[in-house]
């Protein structure tokens, strides 16, 4: 069979990692290979997010780039998938009438006879087709914890995933051992809420599931993402004290620290117990890192309920968190409330926000000078990824992260021209912490790595 070529662009989040693996996945019986690069692809495809106006911009004008690549090839084939085609479906064919292939993100198992029909017809006839699916259901991601149900009315993911289903326990184990097989050893297990796994279909907890896959041989380290406050339970608090390869880090989205806001945004939690929540995981795991996710200039957030977010902030003195100006969406309940923030306004908001932040996560890098930290070696540092003279030979900086999923560098000497290297991607390495940077820590490396090279690289995947 001829070998086509595929260049994939994800956009968004980690569940759109996930797919555009599949995608490629999906595509190699018919001779599609990746390339990394759009000159010599025959299919390109931009698996795309709705969650912001930024994103949704973001695959408009990577489309428009690529329609010009179109006018000198007229032969490539262009699609469309993600959440983005999922929310706006044939109306993508009107604006950007050069795609061939409009995609959702329950459809990816039907990705090959699509593709084929393009392939087919394209000398005669240019075929569109459009296959947002909005009620199919995928066998190739299977049931994963996939969609929402949670409803926050600023939120796009129900309307664009559906509801939330979760994969059968089975499944999942089954799927991390073949990747352990294959040399994987970090797994993130993913969903929008993925601590309320198993609930609606009265499977196994979550916690219940953390256990099954601590228990795997092989697995290195174990994460998952993301979670609802709400949906925090006291068992999954003891998972962070009882399972040995589970990261003590949880992404706890907050979005406000005001009551009123929480209420209009439908998150379902008030300032207290997600405090009172904070409070217990701390005593139960002390170590645990913790981050979240911020609004900044919801509609309606006044002034005072914006210093209640910083309040916030301030008392859980979070290790890094992620914030976002407040951005309509199409589907989203919040775009029709009244009293909007303006842009200028939130943008100043979000600045004073990220500048708080800074600050915190600064000083919580400073008590962290002294510590040794396990580091999952991830590579070779980008910053300086060449090797470096010293007195003894050459010396590599090399990049891992924490458990608490911050970025630690060293340096490592390196003979690798003449013996095995000191330090491999995939090597746990005891680094003992010696300055803190405000997005980094460097450090050196004390004590012997725990392990070998054929284990390693990492795997996010939909639970
Ligand atoms: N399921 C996750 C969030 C997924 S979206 C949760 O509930 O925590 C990631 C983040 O994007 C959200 O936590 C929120 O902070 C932000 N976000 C979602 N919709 C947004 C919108 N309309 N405007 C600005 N930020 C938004
Ligand atoms: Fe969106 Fe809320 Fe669901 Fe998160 S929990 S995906 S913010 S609706
Ligand atoms: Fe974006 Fe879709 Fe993920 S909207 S955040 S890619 S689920």
């Amino acid at each position: 069979m001829q070998t086509k070529y595929l260049y994939i662009n994800t956009i968004g989040c980690q569940m759109n990692v996930y797919d555009s693996e599949k995608i490629a996945v999906v595509l190699q019986p018919l001779g599609y290979e990746l390339t990394p690069s759009v000159d010599t692809a025959d299919l390109i495809i931009v698996n795309t997010c709705a969650i912001r106006g930024k994103a949704e911009q973001k695959a408009f004008s990577f489309l428009g780039r690529m329609a010009k690549l179109k006018r000198k090839r007229p032969g490539l084939i262009i699609g469309m998938g993600g959440c983005v085609a999922q929310q706006e479906g044939r109306k993508i064919l009107e604006r950007m009438p050069f795609v061939d292939l409009v995609f959702g993100t329950h459809v990816i198992s039907r990705l090959p006879e699509m593709v084929t029909r393009i392939e087919q017809k394209r000398c005669h006839l240019v075929d569109k087709t459009v296959y947002p699916g909005i009620n199919e259901y995928d066998s190739i991601t299977g049931a994963g914890s996939n969609g929402c149900d949670n409803y926050c009315t600023y939120c796009v993911v129900p309307y664009v995933r559906g509801r939330e289903t979760s994969r059968q326990p089975e499944f999942i184990l089954s799927e991390i051992l073949e990747l352990i097989g294959t040399g994987v050893r970090d797994v993130t297990l993913l969903g929008q809420n993925v601590n309320s796994y198993g609930q609606k279909e009265g499977l196994c907890s979550f916690a219940g599931l953390l256990e099954k896959v601590n228990a795997l041989k092989g697995l290195g380290r174990l994460r998952f993402t993301t979670s609802h406050p709400k949906d925090l339970s006291e068992d999954l608090m003891l998972a962070f004290r009882d399972l040995d390869k589970l990261c003590r880090h949880i992404h706890l989205p907050v979005q406000s620290g005001a009551n009123t806001v929480l209420k209009r945004m439908n998150r379902k939690y008030t300032r207290e117990t997600y405090l009172e929540k904070i409070e217990k995981l701390r005593q139960i795991c002390p170590e645990i890192a913790i981050t979240s996710d911020f609004i900044a200039g919801f509609p309606g957030e006044t002034e005072a309920e914006f210093l209640e977010t910083l309040d916030l902030i301030k008392t859980v003195e979070y290790d890094s968190l992620f914030a976002f100006v407040y951005s309509d969406r199409p589907n989203a309940p919040a775009a029709h409330f009244g009293d909007k923030i303006s842009e200028t306004e939130k943008k100043a908001r979000l600045q004073v926000l990220l500048d708080l932040q800074e600050e915190l996560t600064h000083k919580k890098n400073r008590s962290m000078v002294g510590s040794i930290q396990a580091v999952l070696v991830e590579g070779l540092s980008r910053k300086q990824p060449g090797h470096m003279e010293s007195g003894k030979g050459p010396i590599v900086q090399w990049s891992g992260r924490t458990e608490g999923n911050k970025i630690v560098n060293f340096n490592c000497a390196d003979d690798r021209e003449t013996a095995v290297p000191a330090v491999e991607a995939g090597y746990l390495v005891d680094v003992k912490i010696k300055r803190a940077l405000s997005h980094s820590l460097w450090g050196e490396p004390v004590g012997a790595k725990t392990e070998t090279a054929d284990l390693k690289g990492d795997k996010s995947y939909a639970a």
